[in-house]
């Protein structure tokens, strides 16, 4: 193998240009040439492609976001975008292509590997933390910490004016990042998609704690479970407390990496090249206990990702 391209996909997460940075060092330092290509899929299709040097990757292990820019693609969803993306394969002597992102991209990646033969391997890049198969995704702690920081300083308005806060947070289908969150955070309830709710329940356990005096609240909701406008209007009609709702959005995907992505996203872009020079295709690197390992992408895929009910549970206990 002598030379390998990458790319980040869908969403950005913090940790991806570390990720890219390790992509590019490992595969130099064996000898190999490295082409990023620009926005995801979309430069592949169109060529948008650069080679890449130890310079190229200086200075951008802490910036979140990726220098390769991202794209969710969708020429790359037909059979012509990838007949496209494969003559740009051949064109530019590519043997290899790292992927960084989530599910979609990685799903992409192994109908492009079933039609042209292409190794690939993936290396999970999502705030979300949603892919099967590792127990870790690249931007999740820092997403995670971005969001207890804003919880916080919530939580300091909240008490000054006695106010119950809705909080909602990113995630897609998932609530890891909500259970992580609100447990860090000090949440008195967790709405996640994975364990069904009734206002019943969150108005009364909100009404508990009033009555022994307890005058502000925080919600924190995964976005995929309501609308926290919603879950805002339903506790104020139900309860009369005074209530205000922030969705976190998009700053959840930004600013600098945590320590813990930046050591992850290196582990796991030197591993991706490991991998490619030792022929494997298909693969994506994860964690599991500390360690990392290479699993099938596609049977990976096909597994439900597991839910941390045990924290859920003790998140619960805990804000009695
Ligand atoms: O997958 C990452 C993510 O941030 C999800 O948490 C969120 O639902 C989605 O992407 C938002 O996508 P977009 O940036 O396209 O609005």
């Amino acid at each position: 193998m002598q030379r390998i391209a990458l790319l980040t996909s869908g969403g950005d997460s913090p940790g991806m240009n570390a990720c890219i940075r390790a992509v590019v060092r490992k595969a130099i330092y064996h000898g190999l040439e490295v082409i990023g290509i620009k926005r995801g899929y979309n430069g592949f299709i169109e060529a948008d492609m650069v080679p890449m040097n130890l310079g190229s990757v200086a200075d951008i292990i802490h910036r979140g976001g990726t220098i390769l820019h991202t794209a969710r693609s969708e020429q790359f969803m037909t059979p012509g975008g990838r007949a496209k993306a494969f003559e740009n394969v051949k064109r530019f002597g590519i043997q290899g292509i790292v992927v960084i992102g989530g599910d979609g991209s990685f799903r992409g990646a192994c109908v492009f590997n079933r039609e042209y033969g292409i190794p690939v391997i993936g290396v999970p890049g999502t705030i979300d933390n949603d892919i099967p198969g590792t127990d870790q995704t690249i931007g999740f702690d820092t997403a995670v910490n971005t969001a207890v920081e804003a919880i916080s300083k919530i939580r300091d308005t909240a008490t000054s004016h006695e106010r119950t806060f809705i909080i909602e947070v990113m995630g897609r289908h998932f609530g890891y990042i909500a259970l992580a969150a609100g447990l860090a955070g000090g949440a008195e309830s967790i709405l996640v998609p994975e364990c069904p709710f009734n206002y019943d329940e969150v108005c009364e356990r909100l009404l508990r704690g009033y009555r022994r005096g307890k005058l502000h609240s925080i919600i924190v909701v995964a976005e995929g479970t309501a609308s926290a406008i919603e879950v805002g209007r339903m506790i104020k009609e139900r309860t009369g407390f005074d209530t205000k709702v922030t969705i976190l959005g998009h700053l959840q995907r930004g600013g600098m990496p945590s320590a813990a992505d930046l050591i992850l996203a290196s582990r796991m872009g030197a591993r991706a090249v490991d991998l490619l020079m030792a022929g494997e295709t298909k693969k994506m690197v994860g964690i599991k206990a500390g360690e990392l390992v290479a699993v099938d992408i596609e049977s990976a895929l096909s597994q439900a990702r597991s839910f941390d009910h045990e924290l859920c549970n003790l998140a619960i206990t805990l804000s009695i």
